[in-house]
C-alpha cells in the first residue's frame, strides 16, 4: 500500500512510519511542515520521501497525493501549554489545514484516517470515555482537535469520504519532543535539573506506548468502518507524581529535584479511554507502563545526539518563558 503520512516527521508519525515500513512493507510519502516539533532526523535511514509543506498548502497536498492509496493525518500542534499561550497555529493547522486536506482527499477519492485525542472528551472523574461520550474539550488544543474531528465526520456524511477517526490516550516512547511530561522529566532528571510538577501532581493520565498506538491506527486504517470513531487507550493509568517518581527511580535522580509549580489553567484532572471497539478489530496493547517507561528512559540515555540539539536555542527560550528557570 502507498501511504501519505501527514505530520510523519513528528513523534507518533515517525514511529508509525517505521512500523509500516518494517511490518507492512508499505511505500510511504511524508508531508510535514517541520515545525519545532517536526524533525528530518526522525526519518533518518528510512528512505522515505519527505515533502516539506503544511497540510494547509493545497497545491503541495495535491502533488503529494498522487498515486497514494490512503492518507493518515498526524499533522498538528500538540502541546496544551503552547495552545494556552499562543492558540493561533492550533486554529490554523487543525481547522484550515484539516479542511484543505479533506478537500484534496475528496477529490482523490482515497481512504483517510484522522489521528485525534482523548482530550476532545474533556476530563472524567470516574469510569472511561466511550466513542459515544459527548465532546467537551477544555483547552484551545483540544477544542481545535474536536473541531477537526467534526469536520472529518461531516465529509463522511456529506460527501461519502471514506474517513475514520482514531482517538489516542497519552503516548510515550522514543522521539518524543521534551516539552511533554515524560521526556522532559527524563532529560531534566539526567541533568540534575528541577522536575516541575503542576499543581498537586495528582492528575491522572492513561499511558500508551507509542508502538501500540501506531498499531491501533494501523488496525483502524485496515479494518475501521468509514464514518466511525475508534478510541485507542493504553493499559495503565497513573498520577503524574507517580510518573515522576518512577523516572527518578530509573535515572538515579533525587527526590529533592521535584518542584511543585503553578498549575496549568483549566487543567484536565483525569483521562481514561475505553477501547472495546478497536479491540473488536483485533487490536490489543502489548506494552505495560513499567516496561515501556524503562525502554523510553534507555532510549533517551542512549540517544544523546538526538536531544542535544533540541536542548538548546529556542527550546531554552521556551523553557525560561514557561517555567521561569534556566536549564543546566
Ligand atoms: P508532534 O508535535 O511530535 O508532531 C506533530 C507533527 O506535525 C510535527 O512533525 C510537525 O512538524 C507537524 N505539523 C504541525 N503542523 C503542521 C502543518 N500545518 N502541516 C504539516 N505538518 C505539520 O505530535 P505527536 O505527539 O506526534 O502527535 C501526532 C498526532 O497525534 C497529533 O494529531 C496529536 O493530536 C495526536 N495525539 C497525540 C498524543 C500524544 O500523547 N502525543 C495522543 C493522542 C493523539
Ligand atoms: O491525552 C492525549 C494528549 O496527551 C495529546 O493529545 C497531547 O498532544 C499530548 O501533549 C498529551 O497532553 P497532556 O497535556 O496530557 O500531556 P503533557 O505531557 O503536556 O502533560 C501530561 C501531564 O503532566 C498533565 O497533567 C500536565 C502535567 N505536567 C506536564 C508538564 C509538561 C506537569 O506536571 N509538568 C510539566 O512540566
Amino acid at each position: 500500500m502507498k501511504l501519505l503520512v501527514c505530520g510523519g516527521a513528528g513523534f507518533i508519525g515517525s514511529n508509525f512510519v517505521r512500523q509500516r515500513l518494517a511490518q507492512h512493507g508499505d511505500e510511504v510519502v511524508v508531508l510535514d511542515k517541520l515545525t519545532y516539533a517536526g524533525r528530518r532526523e526522525n526519518l533518518d535511514g528510512l528512505g522515505v520521501e519527505l515533502v516539506e509543506a503544511g497540510i494547509e498548502d493545497a497545491a503541495a497536498v495535491r502533488g503529494a497525493l498522487e498515486g497514494v492509496d490512503a492518507v493518515v493525518n498526524f499533522a498538528a500542534e500538540t502541546h496544551v501549554d503552547r495552545s494556552i499561550a499562543e492558540p493561533d497555529a492550533f486554529v490554523q493547522t487543525h481547522a484550515v489545514g484539516t479542511w484543505v486536506l479533506l478537500e484534496a482527499v475528496r477529490e482523490a477519492g482515497v481512504r483517510y484516517v484522522q489521528v485525534s485525542t482523548d482530550e476532545v472528551y474533556g476530563s472524567i472523574e470516574e469510569g472511561s470515555f466511550t466513542e459515544e461520550s459527548p465532546l467537551q474539550p477544555s483547552s484551545p488544543y483540544s477544542a481545535t482537535k474536536a473541531g477537526a474531528d467534526l469536520l472529518v465526520t461531516s465529509y463522511f456524511h456529506t460527501y461519502g469520504t471514506e474517513a475514520v477517526i482514531c482517538r489516542g490516550s497519552n503516548n510515550y516512547g522514543p522521539y518524543q519532543y521534551p516539552e511533554k511530561l515524560i521526556p522532559l522529566m527524563v532529560l531534566n532528571a539526567l541533568h540534575g535539573d528541577h522536575l516541575p510538577v503542576y499543581g498537586d501532581g495528582l492528575q491522572v493520565r492513561n499511558w500508551i506506548y507509542v508502538d501500540d498506538f501506531a498499531a491501533g491506527i494501523g488496525h483502524a486504517l485496515a479494518h475501521g468502518r468509514p464514518g466511525e470513531v475508534y478510541n485507542v487507550g493504553g493499559p495503565d493509568e497513573t498520577t503524574n507524581i507517580e510518573v515522576v517518581q518512577r523516572v527518578i527511580g530509573l535515572t538515579g535522580a533525587d527526590e529533592s529535584q521535584i518542584e511543585y509549580v503553578t498549575d496549568r489553567p483549566g487543567h484536565d484532572r483525569r483521562y481514561s479511554l475505553g477501547s472495546e471497539k478497536v479491540r473488536a478489530l483485533g487490536w490489543e496493547p502489548q506494552v505495560r507502563f513499567e516496561e515501556g517507561l524503562e525502554r523510553t528512559v534507555d532510549w533517551y540515555r542512549e540517544n544523546t545526539a538526538w536531544w542535544k540539539p533540541i536542548r538548546s536555542g529556542d527550546y531554552l527560550e521556551y523553557y525560561a518563558r514557561h517555567y521561569g528557570k534556566t536549564l543546566g
